[in-house]
This record gives C-alpha cells, sequence and structure tokens, in this order.
C-alpha cells in the first residue's frame, strides 16, 4: 500500500475561507431557469413558480451566492425586458444560445428566489451590446432606495425595498470571439473602467469583478489581465478566471491531473494582479473570482431544435470521475484561498449543473453534487498550509501529479477540523497519515468516503445510487492513519472532545 502524511497545526494558516467560494451560477440557458428553478405549474412549484424540490437540494449545499443571468448570454441581454407586468414583456430571439427567451423570469423574479432559498444574487452587467449607461441604470433599478426614475420603476413593478445587490460583474468573457460585442483587451478596459465608474457613483458600496481571461488557453492570456487591469485598477476589485475540464480522451490519471493546471492559472492570475499593482506603487490588492469551473464536455454536439424555448442544451450527465475532478478543483480552490475570495460552480441546476430536473418530474443529485455539498458544508473555517507527502505519478500531460491531494480546513468557532483528500490512484490504496501538531483534544469522528463506483457510473432520475457513505469513528479516538481507497474523495472530521 501506498503512503502519504499530512501535518496540520493552527499556527499554518494561509487564509479564512472566504464563504463566497462556494458560490454558483444560474444562466438565461437551456433549463438552467424555465424547468430548473422556475416551473410554474409544477406539482413541487411555490405561489411564485419556484420549484421547492430544487431549493430543497440547493439549501442542502448552502449555496451562499449566485451569478446571474450569465454568461454568454449577458452580453446580448436588455434587463429592462425582464421586468415589469410579464404579459407585456417581449420574447426575444437569443443569441448566444440560440433560443427563444420569453423574459417571464428576469431581475425582481431572481431577487425573490435568492431571498426565497438564502442566497445573494451576483449580478453580471452587459458590456457587449450594451455599456456603462444600462449599467448604471441597472445599479439604479436594484440598489437605490426610491425618488428617482429606475428606483421608483422598480417600486411601481412591487418591489418597495432596493435589492441590495453588492456584487457585479462587468460583462462576461469579452475576451472571447464568441462572445456578443467582443472587444480588444483596450476596448474593454475602457469600457470597464467607465461602467465602473458610473455604477459605482450610483451605489459606492458596490464591488466589482473585471472580466479575466475566458481559460488560461487563451491566446491573449496574461496580456489580456495586465492591459484591462492597468486600465481600471483603482475601480475594480476582482479579476475573473473560467475553468472547465474534459475528459474526451477517456484518460482518467490526465484527467485527474488536470487541477495542476488550475493551480498554475490561480497563481499566473494572482501574479499578474500583483504585477499592476507594483507597476502603479498601489497599495490595493485585487483578489480573483474563479467564477465559472466546472468539468464540461460530456454534452458537446447535442442537438436541439434552434430558436425553441429552454431546450435540452448543456445537461453534462456526470460520472463517478467527474466528482474526482471537482473534488480535487475543490481542493485547488481552497488552497488558494488567500487570493480565490469568489468561485461560481457553473452552473447550478440542469446546465453543467450538480443538479438535475425532469420538466413536471423529478428533481436529484448528480455525482458531483457531493463533494461540492462537503465542502460547503465542512470548508468554513481557515485553509490551513497543509504540508503534505506523498508518492507521486506521471500522465500524458503532467509530471510529479501527487498521488494524493488535500487540503485541511479549521473552523476554530466549532472547533472541528476537516481533511479532504482524494487518491488519484486507479489501483491501489494510499495510508494518509495525519499528524496534528497542536489540536489537543481533538479526535476524529467521521470518515466520509466517496469511492468503489465504476468511472462512469452515473445518477439519474430513475436510480440515484451513486452516492457518498459516512463511518463514524468514535470507537477509534486516537486513529490518526486513514486508508484512501483507490479512486476516492475522502472527507475525514476531527472535532474537539
Ligand atoms: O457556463 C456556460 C458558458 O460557458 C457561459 O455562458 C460562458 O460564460 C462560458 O463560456
Amino acid at each position: 500500500m501506498k503512503q502519504s502524511k499530512v501535518t496540520l497545526s493552527k499556527d499554518y494558516k494561509i487564509s479564512k475561507i472566504d464563504n463566497r467560494v462556494f458560490g454558483s451560477f444560474i444562466e438565461h440557458l437551456g433549463r438552467a431557469v424555465y424547468g430548473g428553478i422556475y416551473e410554474p405549474g409544477h406539482p413541487a412549484a411555490d405561489a411564485n413558480g419556484f420549484r421547492k424540490d430544487v431549493m430543497d437540494l440547493i439549501r442542502q449545499i448552502d449555496v451562499p451566492l449566485v451569478r446571474y443571468p450569465g454568461g454568454n448570454f449577458v452580453s446580448g441581454y436588455r434587463w429592462e425586458d425582464g421586468v415589469g407586468p410579464v404579459e407585456e414583456r417581449p420574447r426575444r430571439l437569443e443569441l448566444a444560445w440560440s433560443t427563444t427567451e420569453p423574459n417571464t423570469f428576469g431581475t425582481n423574479e431572481f431577487m425573490q428566489w435568492c431571498k426565497t432559498v438564502g442566497t445573494a444574487p451576483m449580478m453580471a452587467v452587459n458590456l457587449g451590446t450594451r455599456g456603462p449607461d444600462d449599467a448604471r441604470n441597472l445599479v439604479e433599478y436594484c440598489n437605490h432606495e426610491k425618488g428617482t426614475y429606475y428606483s421608483d420603476l422598480r417600486r411601481s413593478h412591487g418591489a418597495l425595498q432596493p435589492h441590495d445587490v453588492k456584487l457585479w460583474c462587468l460583462g462576461n468573457e469579452m475576451d472571447g470571439d464568441w462572445q456578443m460585442g467582443h472587444k480588444t483587451a483596450y476596448e474593454y478596459g475602457r469600457t470597464a473602467n467607465e461602467a465602473a465608474k458610473v455604477m459605482k457613483w450610483v451605489d459606492p458600496s458596490i464591488e466589482l469583478v473585471l472580466c479575466g481571461s475566458s481559460n488560461s488557453h487563451m491566446g491573449t492570456f496574461g496580456d489580456w489581465e495586465a492591459t484591462t487591469l492597468d486600465l481600471c485598477y483603482d475601480k475594480v476589485d476582482y479579476v475573473s478566471l473560467h475553468q472547465y475540464f474534459d475528459c474526451r480522451d477517456k484518460d482518467t490519471a490526465n484527467f485527474l491531473a488536470k487541477s495542476c493546471d488550475l493551480e498554475n492559472y490561480i497563481r499566473t492570475a494572482a501574479c499578474i494582479c500583483d504585477f499592476v499593482k507594483g507597476k502603479k506603487h498601489s497599495k490595493k490588492q485585487i483578489h480573483l473570482s474563479l467564477d465559472e469551473w466546472n468539468v464540461w464536455y460530456h454534452s458537446n454536439g447535442a442537438q436541439f431544435e434552434k430558436w425553441s424555448e429552454a431546450p435540452h442544451i448543456l445537461e453534462d450527465v456526470y460520472n463517478f470521475e467527474d466528482a474526482l475532478a471537482v473534488g480535487l478543483m475543490l481542493i485547488t480552490i481552497l488552497r488558494n484561498s488567500d487570493r480565490v475570495k469568489i468561485a461560481c460552480l457553473a452552473q447550478l441546476v440542469n446546465v453543467i449543473a450538480p443538479i438535475m430536473t425532469e420538466n413536471g418530474g423529478k428533481a436529484w443529485a448528480q455525482t458531483i453534487f457531493y463533494p461540492y455539498l462537503h465542502a460547503s458544508r465542512y470548508g468554513r473555517g481557515y485553509a490551513l498550509q497543509t504540508l503534505l507527502e506523498t508518492t507521486k505519478h506521471d500522465t500524458k500531460d503532467f509530471t510529479d501529479v501527487g498521488d494524493v491531494d488535500s487540503i485541511a480546513v479549521w473552523n476554530d468557532a466549532a472547533e472541528e477540523l476537516t481533511v479532504f483528500a482524494v487518491n488519484r490512484d486507479m489501483e491501489e490504496d494510499n495510508l494518509l497519515s495525519v499528524n496534528l501538531k497542536d489540536f489537543a483534544g481533538y479526535k476524529a469522528i467521521e470518515h466520509i468516503r466517496y469511492d468503489g463506483f465504476d468511472r462512469y457510473a452515473v445518477n439519474t432520475a430513475q436510480k440515484n445510487s451513486v452516492k457518498p457513505r459516512s463511518e463514524a469513528l468514535s470507537a477509534t479516538p486516537d486513529a490518526c492513519e486513514f486508508r484512501l481507497n483507490p479512486l476516492s474523495w475522502n472527507v475525514i472530521r476531527f472535532k474537539k472532545v
């Protein structure tokens, strides 16, 4: 059996984890909204048409933040189409995904849904086909109390109190030529600066996310961040990163090593932010918003009827190895919590999502639901420098990949310590020894294991059995060695007793 070791001390803190790293994303895309979170007439719908079965699953994860309304969708969106009397709202051609947008769900419905489910909104403005004027009007509509055109318009639409949206994205993936209103770094940097200026004039308490590169493989990566940040450093608070992985070639070992790419991407993006900081002799620290991340490839190439309403698009059915990849990405996010302050699993329901639904039928948890749930439930507190000694292997694209990857989180208020660990090895167990340096009185209480499944096992509406299992450890209070099965996600929980 292979062996690994982690050494933990309360003194070795990386950072307090920002709860917003457990965020997610709902775009007007496929069945994320219509048939996902919103389905009037569904047996489980409340009076607003919000699906309670879906809300129950979201509440289990405790999602603190939901980005909305896109994604590529936002770059052609007129937010005014989605407010006011529903019967007067226009049906529009939605060019990002070639569908028809009915606009029966919009800003006020989303805010109401956030309140009902217990999450906070992260709004994106359209800096593709529109610009600073529409962006500042939307901030006024959402956040200004009353007595002006847009705040009174909101009140006339029934929302008497401001929505008080604290976090705003300045467009979406503006470096990509697939984006409506795609821009060069200079064009986007100037537009973002002017939008940021007037948005913060309307409400100085808001925080803004500048679009970074759509992924680290973009030809303009690096230059894009440096140029755009140079143009609006003082006005923005975060730079975005987007990262999706795939296993098209069925090379599991290589797939599970891809979280190393995410690690590199985060570290490089942080360096670029600091390069601009240095150049400007600024004291201000720009942090990172990984506001789209996931596995995405199963649904690529799926056909649907052009201009149809809420078609089945991007409905990836996730298998067990995808859950391990998601677990590894979560470990990477937590390890980099000194710079990554916001992260959104893309997306939340039906569209590349942990939760799936049938129109008029069931809602269920996909495999990737579970590591996300565990990280959100037990990953709050301080990320600890997890001194990890592990054996290593090479894959097609990566060298010296740890057989085990791990991060520990200390929740000082609850007096709990949680070790998250993935054994990437496809055949061998790994004996993980956990060396607690100064956690006097802490005992292992539970080992949650997600393992033993075929790599390609999935959950469906009919068969929902690819689930983790819990092993209570009360009988072995001093046990500090844990067997990690091959291809496994592990959550080892310690508590002061
Ligand atoms: O999440 C799906 C799409 O991926 C988003 O609309 C876009 O921002 C990204 O390319």
